[in-house]
C-alpha cells in the first residue's frame, strides 16, 4: 500500500493566499467574519469560490440546496467520490477560522492531487455546505445531500419562516429545489473534514490533532413567557404578571439544572426578547431560543424532558402563560471508525501528536455520516475562542491540519476503494 502522506504535501502558500483573501470577504472590524446564510457577503464569497474552482481547471458543481462543490476525476470510470469539505457561512459577527479553514484546506487537497496527476480509485470533491450554522435551519445543504429534510421543518425554522424564504429567493433556490439536491448514498465513498476544534481541549492538551470520534447532538426550541403588560410604576409588585420573572428564572435553572445533574451537557439562551419593550411597561412577553447539546442519547433525550418541564414550573410559579416552539433536532452522531484510522495513520505518518474527542460543536459530517463513512480532523482553537472575532488557528497548526486531510483522504480513498456499500 502505498504511504501516501511521504509522497507529497500541500502548497501552503496557495492555501494560505485562499485563506486570506476569503477572510477579507464579509470581514468585520473586529477581525471576524459576517457571513449568515445568503446575505450578501456569503453569495460573494461563494462566487470567490466559484471562480477559484474554475481558474484552478478544476470542475464546478451546484445542486438544489446551493451546496458548492469542485470536483477531480482522478478514479477509473463510475468511481464513487469521496467528499472534502466545510462550509462558507458563518454565524453572526464569527470568526474567519470556522467553516472557511476546511473548505480552503479541501480544494488545496484537489489541487495538490490533480498537480501531481495521482490517480485514486475514487474521485474527489471540495463541496461547501449551505447554511451549515443553522441562521435559517442548520446543516441544510449538508442534510439535503444526505436525504434527510423533511418539509415541515421549514415551517418554523431555527432562523424564521420569512428570512428562509428570503434567503433561498436571493439565492435564487426553493424549497422543492432543496429536495432535488439528495444523493444516492453509493455514489459516495466518505466524507472528511478539517474543523477547528471551538474549544480549549487540544490546547490545553498540547496536541496538533483531534480525530473526532463522535458529533453532539443539538436540540433548538423558542419558549414565550406570557403574563401581563401593567404601568411599571403604579401595580403594585406583588400584582405583576411579569414574563422577565418566568423567562430569567427559566435561564437560571437551566445552568442549575445543567450543573449538577447533566455534567456532560451544554445549554444555551442565545436570544431573549422582551415585549412590548419599554421602560415603565410590566413586559408582557418574554421571547427566548433554548439550545442544548449531548453525545449521549440517554441524557440528550431526559435533558430535553427536564428542561421543558422546567419552563413549565416557572411558568406557573410566576402565573404566566407558556408557549412551545420546537425548532429542530440533530442527534448524536458516531464518527467511521475507517475514517478516523485513515486520519490517525495520516498524522502518525506526519509525527503530529493527536488524540481522540467528541466535537462539542454540530458539524455537516454528522449529516454525511448517515451515508457514508464520516470523519473529522480538529486542529487547536487558541484559548477555545469561536463564534467570535477572537476566534484564532495559528497558520501552522492549519497546514498541519490540510497536509493530514490529504494524507487521511489518500488513505480512506485505499481503504474504500471502490466499494459501493459500507458497514462498520
Ligand atoms: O453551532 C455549532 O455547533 C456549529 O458551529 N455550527
Ligand atoms: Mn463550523
Ligand atoms: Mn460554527
Amino acid at each position: 500500500m502505498i504511504d501516501p502522506s511521504l509522497d507529497f504535501r500541500i502548497n501552503a502558500e496557495r492555501f494560505r493566499e485562499d485563506f486570506d483573501i476569503l477572510s477579507q470577504i464579509g470581514a468585520t472590524p473586529e477581525g471576524g467574519v459576517h457571513r449568515p446564510s445568503f446575505s450578501e457577503s456569503h453569495l460573494e464569497a461563494r462566487a470567490w469560490l466559484r471562480q477559484r474552482i474554475l481558474e484552478d481547471g478544476l470542475s464546478f458543481r451546484s445542486d438544489g440546496a446551493g451546496n458548492y462543490s469542485a470536483f477531480l476525476e482522478c478514479g477509473p470510470q463510475n468511481s464513487p467520490t469521496l467528499l472534502l469539505g466545510s462550509h462558507l457561512d458563518s454565524v453572526i459577527s464569527g470568526g474567519r477560522f470556522d467553516g472557511a479553514l476546511g473548505v480552503t484546506a479541501a480544494l488545496e487537497v484537489l489541487r495538490t492531487v490533480k498537480e501531481v496527476d495521482r490517480r485514486l480509485p475514487v474521485n474527489l470533491e471540495a463541496i461547501d455546505f449551505t447554511d451549515e450554522e443553522g441562521t435559517l435551519v442548520g446543516l441544510l445543504g449538508s442534510r439535503a445531500l444526505a436525504g434527510l429534510l423533511k418539509q415541515k421543518e421549514f415551517q418554523s425554522p431555527r432562523g424564521g419562516r420569512e428570512e428562509l424564504q428570503n434567503g433561498l429567493a436571493r439565492a435564487r433556490l426553493s424549497e422543492q429545489d432543496l429536495f432535488d439536491a439528495q444523493r444516492n448514498a453509493a455514489s459516495l465513498a466518505g466524507y472528511l473534514e478539517l474543523h477547528i476544534e471551538q474549544g480549549p481541549r487540544l490546547q490545553k492538551a498540547g496536541m496538533t490533532i483531534g480525530v473526532v470520534t463522535a458529533i453532539v447532538g443539538i436540540c433548538s426550541y423558542r419558549l414565550s413567557f406570557i403574563g401581563r403588560a401593567d404601568h411599571s410604576g403604579t401595580t403594585p409588585m406583588t400584582e405583576r404578571l411579569d414574563a422577565a420573572l418566568g423567562a430569567s428564572s427559566f435561564i437560571l435553572g437551566v445552568r442549575q439544572t445543567i450543573l449538577e445533574e447533566f455534567p456532560d451537557c451544554v445549554a444555551n439562551v442565545g436570544a431573549l426578547n422582551l415585549s412590548p419593550g419599554a421602560f415603565n411597561i410590566v413586559p408582557e412577553r418574554a421571547d427566548l431560543s433554548l439550545e442544548f447539546r449531548s453525545s449521549d442519547s440517554s441524557s440528550y433525550q431526559r435533558l430535553e424532558e427536564v428542561l421543558i418541564q422546567l419552563a413549565r414550573t416557572k411558568a406557573q410559579d410566576y402565573g404566566l402563560r407558556l408557549e412551545i416552539e420546537f425548532l429542530g433536532k440533530h442527534f448524536p452522531t458516531p464518527m467511521s471508525s475507517i475514517a478516523q484510522q485513515a486520519i490517525v495513520q495520516a498524522a502518525d505518518a506526519l509525527g503530529l501528536a493527536h488524540t481522540p474527542l467528541v466535537s462539542g460543536a454540530g458539524h455537516d459530517a454528522q449529516s454525511l455520516a448517515e451515508m457514508c463513512p464520516a470523519g473529522m480532523i480538529f486542529v487547536p482553537s487558541e484559548g477555545g475562542a469561536s463564534h467570535s472575532p477572537r476566534e484564532f488557528t495559528r497558520w501552522e497548526d492549519c497546514v498541519n491540519g490540510a497536509n493530514v486531510l490529504l494524507g487521511a483522504a489518500l488513505r480512506m480513498a485505499e481503504i474504500v476503494g471502490g466499494r459501493r456499500t459500507w458497514k462498520e
